[in-house]
């Protein structure tokens, strides 16, 4: 269970107190296993805003082993805290506990790396949180029965090539069921001062807000791109509060697009191109 909301800490090299305005450098699907150095550069190079309070990275960072060399490799470039989920590239090549346990064991001795779903709702300003946790595509959007599409994910995660294909759809709700019950929490824990929340994630939670190409998914394509659990966790928070501002950040298709959802939910879908990593946009909260 995540513990209470906590706000930035000396050990993220920042003060105790949150600033009165945060300044988010939003990244998403870098996949810098990808990229050769002269895009590394080009990336860093795009963080030149003076007043960066930290950067948000929506998911697949990289793939296997080079995930943990590419997050140190980030820590020891920026000295900000860096929030980050994970995305399902970031898991090939082993497990999703495995995964999740060696970078939830890094984030402690790298204070500045913050993985949002192994922590707190962290206050970034007065009464603006962020949260997060990675998503999935789980399969309770669209025809998964009747669709021709298998991603990767089912060839290189070890959750899924070593069972049987009749038990991946139950393990693809698994997977977005466990991140939603986990977004709840952080949720819940929450003080009743908040009044926005800003949510990472790295699939998109609605299929309104999972674009490709200017269109929103289809029914082949949305099992596998949309985390419906998720979805209705936000939705169920943003109804039951509507005196909070609900800004959810994610990525997973790499094609962008913003959806208003209801009138206190809004998702921001960042795009991205393989071997050119980029900044989606600095965020001001
Ligand atoms: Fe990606
Ligand atoms: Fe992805």
């Amino acid at each position: 269970m995540p513990h209470p909301p906590t706000k930035l800490t000396e050990q993220h090299r920042h003060t105790s107190d949150p600033a009165t305005s945060a300044r988010l450098a939003w990244s998403s699907d870098i996949h810098l296993n990808h990229a050769n150095l002269s895009a590394w550069d080009r990336w860093i190079e795009m963080h030149g805003e003076p007043e960066l309070s930290g950067l948000m990275i929506t998911g697949d960072l990289s793939e296997a082993e080079d995930v943990y060399f590419q997050l140190s490799r980030i820590a020891e470039t920026f000295s900000l805290p860096i929030y980050f989920i994970l995305g399902n590239h970031d898991f090939y090549g082993s497990s999703v506990a495995a995964t999740r346990r060696i970078v939830t064991s890094m984030t402690r001795n790298q204070p500045n790396l913050i993985y949002l779903t192994d922590s707190a709702p962290v206050e970034l300003s007065p009464n603006s949180f962020l949260t997060g946790d990675d998503g999935w595509g789980d399969a309770t959007v669209g025809d998964y029965d009747n669709s021709p599409v298998r991603l990767n994910d089912f060839a290189l995660i070890e959750d899924f090539y070593k069972v049987d294909p009749t038990h991946w759809r139950g393990k693809l709700e698994q997977l977005g069921k466990d991140s939603a019950l986990r977004l709840k929490s952080k949720l819940d824990s929450l003080p009743q001062t908040a009044r926005t929340v800003h949510v990472a994630t790295h699939v998109p939670p609605f299929r309104e807000a999972c674009w490709y190409n200017g269109q929103t998914t289809d029914d082949a394509w949305a099992p596998f791109f949309v985390c419906g659990h998720i979805g209705n966790v936000l939705r169920n928070y943003a109804n039951e509060h509507p005196e909070i501002v609900v800004r959810v950040y994610c990525g997973h298709t790499h094609s962008c697009g913003v959806a208003s959802i209801s009138d206190n939910l809004t998702v921001y879908t960042a795009s991205a191109t393989y071997a050119e990593p980029k900044l989606e946009r600095v965020i001001s909260i």
